[in-house]
């Protein structure tokens, strides 16, 4: 009789415990992304452009991470993210994307889904004032992966998706770098700068359930020719997801990031070679990247909340927040 009374003392007490150990068992929130990658070098900006590039980083990270802490999914966490950077005209996704050869403004979007590797992609939207919404819709309401150009954009009012006036997305600032490009191009008889070409947003997140998601957004290459669509909204390029391995997002030379699918190979790795999402990256980044010639860089995150960001470009807007840290950002190769 005492030694049932002591056993099922003993077992209402190892119960209460229980939900203590299974949250020290989960892995931490996290939340990874980036702002593009590309030839910067320290002394590009100004410590007070510097400083506003960090600034918002945080505020992405802290609106994502926000999502995550409330109990919402890694989906929600980083769709979240790139709208707040797709908002900001400081990136080359929403406001402030970088201008074809025509002088107008092309946006490609893709989202993916860890646990149900379902996905959503948008290619050559003109109207959409936040392309990762569309691609959300996309995966969350068609039954199909992408829509390119018109289709894309007769869905978005279909879904009372925001769309806004081409000169939404103008900047001065981005219009200096098309017409300095179209200059450089003249002067030097070349097809394409060898300048900043690049700059995508990306975030990853993991969720309270383990649920790990990916997302990216772009304006893709300034002077990039009309129709042309980059690695951004292209599943296993730019963006990739699934529980079993790991979420990636890449920012970089496009046309390279296609030919290699960059995102799935670095998942790849970790999921049939077993390799660290670190050791997956250097791979993908340092040696294949890097001996095919082109150049950029991708943010990982792990089931187990293991992240990496690398690149080989000199630097990558990039950042961090998980459980129990503050908000990292860098920009240069430090
Ligand atoms: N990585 C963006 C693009 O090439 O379009």
């Amino acid at each position: 009789m005492i030694i049932s009374r002591l056993t099922a003392a003993l077992a209402a007490f190892a119960l209460s415990l229980a939900p203590a150990f299974a949250a020290e068992a989960r892995a931490p929130l996290t939340i990874v992304i980036h702002g593009g990658a590309g030839a910067l070098e320290p002394g590009r900006y100004t410590p007070a452009e510097e400083a506003e590039y960090k600034q918002k980083l945080k505020e992405a990270l802290n609106t994502g991470y926000a999502v995550l802490e409330s109990g919402g999914s890694s989906l929600d966490a980083v769709e979240a993210a790139i709208v707040l950077m797709e908002d900001s005209p400081l990136f080359n996704a929403g406001k402030g994307a970088v201008f074809t050869r025509e002088g107008k403004n092309e946006l490609d979007a893709s989202i993916m889904d860890g646990k149900t590797l379902k996905a959503g992609a948008i290619a050559g939207v003109t109207h959409v004032k936040n392309p990762v919404k569309l691609a959300r819709a996309v995966m969350d309401h068609s039954e199909h992966v992408m829509f390119a150009r018109e289709g894309a954009e007769e869905f978005a009012r279909e879904q009372h998706i925001e769309m806004v006036k081409p000169k939404y997305f103008f900047t001065e600032a981005r219009w200096r770098g098309y017409k300095d490009a179209l200059a450089a191009e003249k002067k030097k008889g070349a097809s394409l700068p060898v300048d900043f070409k690049y700059g995508t947003v990306g975030a990853l997140a993991l969720d309270a359930e383990g649920n790990l998601a990916a997302a990216t957004s772009t304006g893709g290459m300034t002077l990039k020719r009309f129709g042309r669509v980059g690695d951004t909204p292209i599943i296993g390029a730019g963006t990739f997801a699934d529980n079993k391995s790991c979420a990636v997002s890449s920012t970089g030379w496009g046309e390279f990031f296609m030919r290699l699918t960059i995102a799935r190979d670095v998942c790849a790795q970790v999921e049939y070679a077993g390799k660290s999402v670190k050791d997956a990256a250097h791979d993908v980044i340092h040696n294949r990247l890097q001996s095919a010639g082109g150049d950029g860089g991708v943010i990982v995150l792990a089931p187990n909340g293991d992240y990496v960001m690398d690149f080989n470009s000199a630097g990558m807007f990039r950042g961090v927040k998980q459980e129990g840290g503050e908000a990292k950002v860098a920009i240069y190769g430090e």
